[in-house]
């Protein structure tokens, strides 16, 4: 765990151009992006429609690599996705076929975590949003499912960020 005033998140003159070799054309979605991010810190990125936003965050995600720059996490260079970073996406991305649990299970299975404590934070997380007896349900049929819940979801499926969460 990083030490407040260490850097967590530093981004060195990120550049991102996007190509379209067959139409020829090329988007300069950022230029020069330097910022450091600390432990416990909130950060907020706002600007204009097209300015760069999501492509900031796919770079840190790692679903993209800058043209130019880097990206460092804990003083090492972001290089591809990893359980370190999760995404909370603008819709909620949760698998239909699946039932409550397993998409709760979904990403500490991925990880290989397992045991008492996963379980008992599936079951805190099903208790919270009400679907308690419905566990087993498909989340398409978990009905009503609004949004807010699906969201307590999909946050079970990036639990390592809530590590020290204990059942009270
Ligand atoms: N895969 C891509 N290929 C080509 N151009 C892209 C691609 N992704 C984004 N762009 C372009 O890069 C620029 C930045 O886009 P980006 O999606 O990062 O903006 P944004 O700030 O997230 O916008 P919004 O607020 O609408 O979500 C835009 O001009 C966009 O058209
Ligand atoms: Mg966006």
């Amino acid at each position: 765990m990083a030490s407040i005033g260490e850097s967590l998140i530093q981004v060195k003159g990120v550049r991102k151009v996007f190509q379209d070799p067959k139409k020829g054309v090329e988007t300069l979605a950022l230029d020069g992006i330097t910022l450091e991010i600390r432990p416990s810190e909130f950060l907020l990125l706002l600007g204009p429609s097209g300015c760069g936003k999501t492509t900031l965050l796919n770079i840190l995600a790692g679903f993209d690599y800058p043209t130019d720059g880097e990206v460092l996490l804990h003083g090492r260079p972001v290089q591809g996705t990893s359980p370190d970073r999760g995404v909370i996406f603008q819709s909620p991305n949760l698998f239909p076929w699946l039932s409550v649990w397993n998409n709760i299970l979904y990403g500490p299975k991925a990880r290989g975590e397992s045991g008492e404590e996963v379980r008992a934070r599936a079951e805190w997380l099903i208790q919270l949003v009400g679907l308690k007896g419905f566990e087993h349900n498909t989340v398409r049929s978990s009905s009503p499912c609004p949004f807010s819940v699906r969201r307590v979801l999909e946050e079970g499926q990036i639990s390592p960020f809530f590590k020290d969460w204990r059942p009270s």
